[in-house]
């Protein structure tokens, strides 16, 4: 099957940037984003490119070069999905928050919506992809849906994970480790392979069952989550030992078995996926009644929400254990530097720890609004929407955000606090002046040069 027209269905941090580098690198091809939500749209074809939905360093120049050329968003869905020979479904698979499952299990109503529109729609044959995170075995039901609402048309389908990281989105899609595919029929899988094939090289896209490539993505982001997990245990250890976990990771990374990467301990690792999918993959065990299983990766979640809960703990203790009335000043909300999402962010959990003891927080991120911050809040349900209001501010400056604070928190490693004019932040604070360095990035030598009482993790 000749592909000329794409359809994604998913506006969001992954149909987004990865449609708009399959437009970039194939010009022939026709590619329409497609999405429910009409702001989303609406903000992606804004004439003004600092304002797309995503911030992704990078993007913005792509959706520039392509968007109007062979990139399009739209909300017609339909009218793209019965225009297009491959049909991509991005769009999000979160916790399921009630019912069987609650808590644990992806929640697939979204995708299952897009297979049931496809079915509908579609009056010619079709590749499906599975670009979402899905529960191995997914594929099944999508083809049941299709198969059975569907008329004379041949779907087949395919599982496409996606493995870019925020952030680095742009560069990860560019020059990815590999791309995996897995499916049934040879011919689609070769269609798809040869669209990445226009700037992936041959060796780089792996072709698999269904079933491995599902379970490979699940599997991928558990390995990572572990790891973060892992040198966060460790940062405790050395906590109470004077060893430094710096010093260590950088010591087991340079096994080549271990490797370096994902070894930066942390105030505990966010992001809409790692704990969705690691919870899945507990689910998906226990589910085959395979609870060693299920027991052992679900340690990686347990280890983490330690993490955060003793980053806020150990501020509180060191602030003559109590925060009731302080000003302390939170410097970042995204989960992680170079990204405008917040979901699942550490940050997030730290925040509501501190209110619940009476402090006043106040916030900077140079990415996220202060309507995000406080929608964030709200979602947790601990207090009211006024009460969260009243007691979680938000700020334009950092350096407005740390005057007259008592002490700091670093949630999100973004680059300029780096290099935030510290003396004369010390110069406004409250003394004794604490740094709690979630993220590691300052220099507790010169912080204390300064006049800081300076705490890392793992240090
Ligand atoms: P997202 O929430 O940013 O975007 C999903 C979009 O899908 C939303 O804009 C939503 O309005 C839209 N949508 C939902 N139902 C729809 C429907 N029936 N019709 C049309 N549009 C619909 O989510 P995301 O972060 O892009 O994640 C999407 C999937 O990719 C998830 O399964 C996630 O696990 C996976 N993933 C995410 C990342 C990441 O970095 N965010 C990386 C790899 C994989
Ligand atoms: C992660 C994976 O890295 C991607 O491969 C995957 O595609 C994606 O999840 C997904 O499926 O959504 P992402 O969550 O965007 O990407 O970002 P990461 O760089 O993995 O960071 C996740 C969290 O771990 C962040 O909060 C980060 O600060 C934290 N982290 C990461 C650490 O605390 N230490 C590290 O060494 C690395």
């Amino acid at each position: 099957m000749k592909i000329n027209k794409i359809c994604c269905i998913g506006a969001g941090y992954v149909g987004g940037p990865t449609m708009a580098i399959i437009a970039k690198k194939n010009p022939n091809i026709q590619v329409t984003i497609v999405d429910i939500n009409e702001a989303r749209i609406a903000a992606w074809n804004n004439s003004d490119v600092s304002k797309l939905p995503i911030y992704e360093p990078g993007l913005a120049e792509i959706v520039k070069e392509t968007r109007g050329k062979n990139l399009f968003f739209s909300t017609e869905i339909d009218k793209a999905i019965d225009e297009s020979e491959m049909i991509f479904i991005s769009v999000n698979t979160p916790t399921k928050t009630y019912g069987i499952g609650k808590g644990m299990a992806a929640d697939l109503k979204y995708v299952e919506l897009c297979a049931r529109n496809i079915a509908k729609v579609a009056k010619s044959d079709k590749i499906v992809v599975e670009k979402s995170t899905l529960p191995v075995r997914t594929a099944q039901a999508i083809k049941s849906i299709l198969k059975n609402i569907g008329s004379d048309v041949n779907f087949n389908i395919l599982s496409n994970p996606e493995f870019l990281a925020e952030g680095t989105a742009v560069q990860d899609l560019l020059t990815p480790d590999r791309v995996l595919i897995g499916g049934e029929s040879d011919e689609a899988i070769d269609c798809l392979a040869n669209i990445y094939g226009s700037w992936v090289s041959e060796d780089k896209i792996l072709r698999t069952n269904v079933w491995s490539s599902e379970l490979s993505k699940l599997t991928a982001n558990a390995f990572l989550a572990q790891r973060v997990s892992s040198i966060n245990a460790i940062s405790e250890l050395c906590e109470h030992t004077e060893a430094d976990v710096n010093e260590v990771a950088k010591a087991i990374g340079m096994d080549s078995r271990i490797g370096s990467k994902f070894l930066q301990a942390s105030v505990g690792f966010g992001g809409s996926c790692f704990q969705k999918d690691i919870l899945n993959l507990v689910y998906i065990a226990r589910t085959y009644g395979l609870n060693e299983v299920a027991d052992y990766w679900e340690q990686v979640i347990i280890l983490n929400d330690h993490q955060k809960r003793r980053f806020s703990d150990r501020l509180i203790k060191t602030l003559y254990n109590t925060v009731s009335g302080k000003k302390i000043a939170m410097l970042g909300w995204a989960f992680k530097k170079d990204t405008n999402d917040t979901r699942e962010s550490a940050a997030i959990y730290v925040a509501d720890h501190l209110l619940n003891e009476q402090a006043e927080v106040v916030v900077y991120d140079p990415k996220v609004s202060k309507e995000k911050i406080q929608l964030d809040l709200n979602y947790l349900n601990t207090r009211t929407q006024e009460e969260n209001e009243q007691l979680l501010k938000s700020s334009d400056s950092p350096y407005q955000a740390l005057k007259d604070s008592h002490a700091v928190a670093i949630m999100t490693e973004w680059d300029e606090f780096k290099t935030l004019d510290w003396n004369k932040i010390y110069n406004d604070m409250k003394k004794p002046a604490f740094i709690f360095d979630g993220r590691n990035i300052l220099n507790k030598a010169d912080m204390n040069k300064i006049g800081f009482e300076y705490y890392a993790i793992g240090k």
